[in-house]
């Protein structure tokens, strides 16, 4: 399944070029496996009303939920965007956030973000957000990597949510995976001490080399996944699930 369409470089509230691959072709970073939802090929920028469809955050439709980025190199005051200082959770390509909505409904005593590139997911995260009322929730629309490295303040987040990422199937393209051997120490500066990150994936090559960095990486142990988040079922989790596909976890906890 291609999980993207549109490259960040074209995002709204991303109007600058980032250090990125380019958004996967069909067969590259995406789903390949038949029928499962092949109605997201086309989903970049489909969430929002013809009409209402704009290539400017302005007239974006009332982006209440949605970050707007006033600086690219300095890290987000997280107070400007939370009313309550309480502990931050991030996801990482929040995919439409149906997840991160249901987390921030069960957990109002935490505040969250999702990021996403593609402007019709994170569009859904304003939507659903705004319907449910959620002052702990706000979506930026910005490359993954790039947020963790110079958005997210340093040591802030008590936990950092990655399921599904595009698997890059192509071993030329495991360059663009978003997990790689990088990441642990971009994740570590951006945990408090015993923060964790919570890995999934339904691609079992993937699942190795997350695996393998992570066990690799002296500032992490192995950690478990509560019971509570194991039973929250992502989107797209929620599709191979129904198709019998199966899928790998892990759990990582920065050293105290
Ligand atoms: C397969 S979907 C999974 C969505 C969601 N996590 C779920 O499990 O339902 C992967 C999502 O990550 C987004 N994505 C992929 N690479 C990204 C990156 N480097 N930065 C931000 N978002 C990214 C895609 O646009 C897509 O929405």
């Amino acid at each position: 399944m291609n999980r993207s369409k549109r490259p960040a470089s074209q995002a709204i509230g991303a109007p600058f070029s980032l250090s990125q691959p380019a958004a996967p072709k069909p067969g590259e970073g995406g789903r390949e496996r038949a029928g499962v939802k092949e109605s997201r090929l086309n989903e970049g920028h489909s969430a929002i009303p013809e009409g209402e469809r704009s290539d400017t955050a302005t007239r974006l439709p009332n982006p209440f939920l949605l970050v707007t980025l006033h600086s690219i190199v300095e890290p987000l005051v997280l107070s400007q965007f939370f009313s309550t200082s309480q502990p931050l959770e991030v996801e990482l390509g929040c995919g439409d956030a149906s997840f991160l909505v249901d987390l921030a409904q069960r957990h109002p005593e935490k505040n969250f973000i999702g990021v996403e590139r593609l402007l019709g997911r994170i569009t859904k995260l304003d939507r659903k957000g705004r319907r449910a009322a959620l002052a702990n929730l706000r979506g930026v629309r910005i490359e993954s990597s790039y947020f963790l490295q110079y958005l997210l303040p340093p040591h802030s987040a008590h936990a950092i949510h990655v399921y599904f990422p595009d698997p890059w199937p192509k071993k030329r393209h495991h360059k663009n995976r978003l997990i790689n051997e990088r990441f642990p120490a971009l994740a570590a500066a951006a945990l408090v001490p015993g923060g964790k990150v919570y890995l999934r994936t339904d691609d079992p090559p993937y699942f190795a080399q997350m695996t393998e960095v992570f066990d690799a990486a002296k500032q992490f142990r192995i950690s478990e996944t509560p019971a509570e988040l194991a039973g929250l079922l992502t989107d797209f989790e929620k599709e191979f699930s129904a198709r019998g596909i199966k899928t790998l976890r892990a759990a990582y906890q920065t050293m105290d």
